[in-house]
């Protein structure tokens, strides 16, 4: 009988010791050097107070630490796309460190409820500002002020990162990419930029060579129109020095019948027929070829 008391006994204290090593166990949580975290009670849902850091800490039977980082962290973007002020796609590498601001860790999380969900809402609000940055510069900017570029994504990321409590440092940008057909556009564009400067210096040379072509097309003219006026001059002259020798001869003819036809002094008193018979002999005279008419010869052949 004594025997089985002994037993009873000693079974009930190895379960009390059992009891009181598994409850010491799971009121003792360690934190790692790179961790600091915020108990918290899973039994009563009870969020503790203060920031620990590194060590082994004591806490209400089964509670638990909800762990942060306490040295920055990297977090990348591979060839993330983004469109700039131009509308062109621009492909980015980008990397930065962060870390949670510890005295605002009670908040954080609060708000996001573990590392994991922060980190998740860091990465969108990451890319936020990335393309929002991108957003601000356009294609030739992204050629010459890469410089500024990364400014900008800085700033942008550090203003949403306050709003989380969260710190960054050592962003880079690199591999800034543009596509390629944008690429093959932009290379046209610069060999019709130097078409047109080539164009631009023949100018010059051009429009002097075509006012040089236009000078001597007026010269010519001017040859040509002074050419035709003292032509027309020759002609016109020479036309009424006819018509007054035409006119004098018609003067002389004139003067020459009235004394044929007439009976002045020095009339040669012809009837009508004898002055159309001498008219004719003339004619004939004139001929150069022989000449047959029938016509009454004149009655007097032969005079003074
Ligand atoms: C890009 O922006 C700069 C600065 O605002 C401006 O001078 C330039 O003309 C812009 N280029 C184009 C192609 O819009």
């Amino acid at each position: 009988m004594a025997q089985v008391k002994f037993y009873v006994v000693g079974a009930l204290v190895f379960a009390a010791l059992a009891l009181i090593i598994g409850l010491v166990a799971s009121s003792l949580k360690k934190l790692a050097t790179d961790e600091v975290g915020i108990a918290y009670d899973t039994i009563q849902k009870d969020l503790g107070t203060t920031v620990e850091k590194e060590g082994l800490h004591t806490g209400p039977p089964g509670f638990e630490f909800i762990k942060f980082p306490s040295v920055f962290r990297t977090l990348d973007f591979n060839k993330l796309m983004c469109l700039n002020k131009d509308g062109v796609t621009i492909t980015l590498d980008v990397t930065y460190q962060y870390k949670a601001r510890p005295t605002k860790l009670r908040q954080i999380i609060m708000d996001f409820r573990d590392f994991e969900g922060y980190k998740k809402v860091l990465r969108y609000s990451g890319q936020s500002a990335l393309h929002e940055s991108c957003s601000y510069f356009n294609t030739s900017q992204f050629q010459a002020e890469r410089g500024l570029f990364q400014q900008k994504v800085k700033e942008k990321i550090s203003q949403r990162y306050d709003g989380l409590n969260c710190d960054i440092k050592g962003l880079q940008v690199s591999n800034i990419a543009r596509p390629g057909d944008y690429e093959t556009a932009i290379r046209s564009k610069e060999r019709a930029r130097e078409d047109i400067q080539v164009a631009e210096n023949e100018r010059p040379r051009q429009l002097t060579e075509a006012e040089t072509g236009k000078r001597k097309a007026a010269t010519t003219a001017q040859i040509i129109m002074q050419k035709a006026t003292s032509d027309a001059e020759i002609l016109k002259n020479r036309a009424i020095a006819e018509a007054d020798a035409i006119k004098t001869q018609y003067v002389k003819e004139a003067e020459a019948y009235k004394n044929i036809v007439g009976s002045g002094p020095d009339s040669l008193n012809f009837s009508p027929e004898g002055f159309i018979s001498y008219m004719g002999v003339r004619v004939i005279a004139a001929a150069k070829n022989p000449v047959f008419i029938g016509l009454s010869s004149p009655a007097k052949t032969s005079y003074p």
